[in-house]
């Protein structure tokens, strides 16, 4: 019988020190202390045992009881000190172990190249403005100086949501609202969202533009160059070559398309460039004196320019992206690239 307790207590001793759990404690208490368990059969032998030995076997029941309690109370308190257990289903977890890296996203391509553009512009003088993707008629076209017959209109169709408010289809919208609450000189770009009817692999309802505006004394097209061609030299290399092609705009006046080396091809000619070379990159021009009218600037003393690009386009060119939904789609995949 003393032989049965001390194996017991054997037995005890080595599964307590290979607990690693609260959980694996409470399951070693009732496999030992519990109604069924070996201290109670053992309890139930005592009575085979003859008189003479009841009291030394009864004992030692008893300090095998005292010693598995301590024991059970002595690691409990341990496990809880290296916060095993703290919340109940901890199993095997070890504080000691490095922590779980949390996965973190990355900036948005069309956010980075945002952010390029601004500081190109930021150290050239000019300061950020935003306007409403909500707009008027009037803000959007007859400010702008596209009346409602004009045929400039169908080349930026777009989400009415009543008959004189729309999706705003590009951001020269802004240039108004800032002209309404300034006076010259300014010096803007004015990046956002803006929304056209168009969808394709060049082509998302919604795209970003960012616009640029400066008025003051004297302006004269040979500023408009310099500011763009330093911007873009910077953007896709010093030795872009870049080129202003005659267009038109309805506010501005004269207007021209910017042109720059086709990235893909140097100019040789490719399939991006349908074979031209050239690359459209933005529209811009000096800004039309009806439009100077609108906001009750003299045209006769102030001039300015204006420019206007998409900022998804310039993505594409300078990381040579070939579908414009991909920037939409949220796959991780492509977007942890940049
Ligand atoms: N708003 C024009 C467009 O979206 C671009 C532009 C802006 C042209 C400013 C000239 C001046 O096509």
């Amino acid at each position: 019988m003393i032989e049965k307790i001390q194996q017991h207590r054997q037995d005890f001793d080595d599964k307590v020190s290979g607990c690693s759990s609260l959980e694996q404690l409470k399951q070693l208490r009732i496999d030992f202390l519990g109604k069924k368990g070996c201290v109670s059969g053992i309890m139930k032998d005592l009575r085979t045992v003859s008189p003479e030995e009841k009291p030394l076997v009864g004992k030692q029941i008893n300090e095998l009881k005292e010693h598995i309690e301590q024991s059970l109370e002595g690691k409990t308190s341990a496990l809880q000190k290296n916060g095993h257990g703290v919340s109940g289903d901890a199993k095997g977890f070890d504080p000691s172990l490095p922590g779980k890296k949390e996965l973190t996203g990355s900036i948005h391509p069309i956010s980075q190249i945002l952010e390029e553009i601004s500081t190109i512009f930021f150290s050239l003088g000019f300061q950020v403005e935003e306007g409403p993707e909500i707009e008027t008629d009037y803000y959007n076209f007859e400010a702008l100086n596209i009346p409602r017959d004009h045929p400039a209109r169908d080349m930026q169709d777009t989400f009415y949501i009543e008959d004189d408010v729309v999706l705003r289809t590009h951001t020269s919208p802004v240039q108004i609202h800032v002209m309404e609450n300034q006076q010259p000189p300014l010096r803007i770009i004015a990046p956002g969202k803006v929304y056209r009817c168009d969808s394709d692999v060049s082509h998302t309802p919604m795209f970003h533009q960012i616009e640029g505006l400066m008025v003051d004394e004297n302006i004269s097209f040979s500023h408009l160059k310099g500011v763009l061609n330093i911007f873009l030299h910077q953007i896709f290399g010093e030795k872009t070559q870049v080129r202003f092609r005659p267009s038109f705009f309805p506010f501005t006046c004269p207007s021209a398309e910017v042109d720059i080396e086709c990235v893909m091809c140097s100019g040789k000619g490719c399939r991006v460039c349908s074979q031209t070379g050239w690359l459209e990159i933005m529209g811009a021009g000096m800004v039309d004196p009806a439009v100077f009218e609108s906001v009750n600037y003299d045209s006769e003393k102030w001039t300015g320019f204006a420019f206007g690009m998409g900022i998804e386009r310039i993505a594409m060119l300078k990381y040579g992206i070939n579908d414009i939904r991909l920037f939409f789609e949220n796959d991780l995949r492509f977007l942890k690239q940049f």
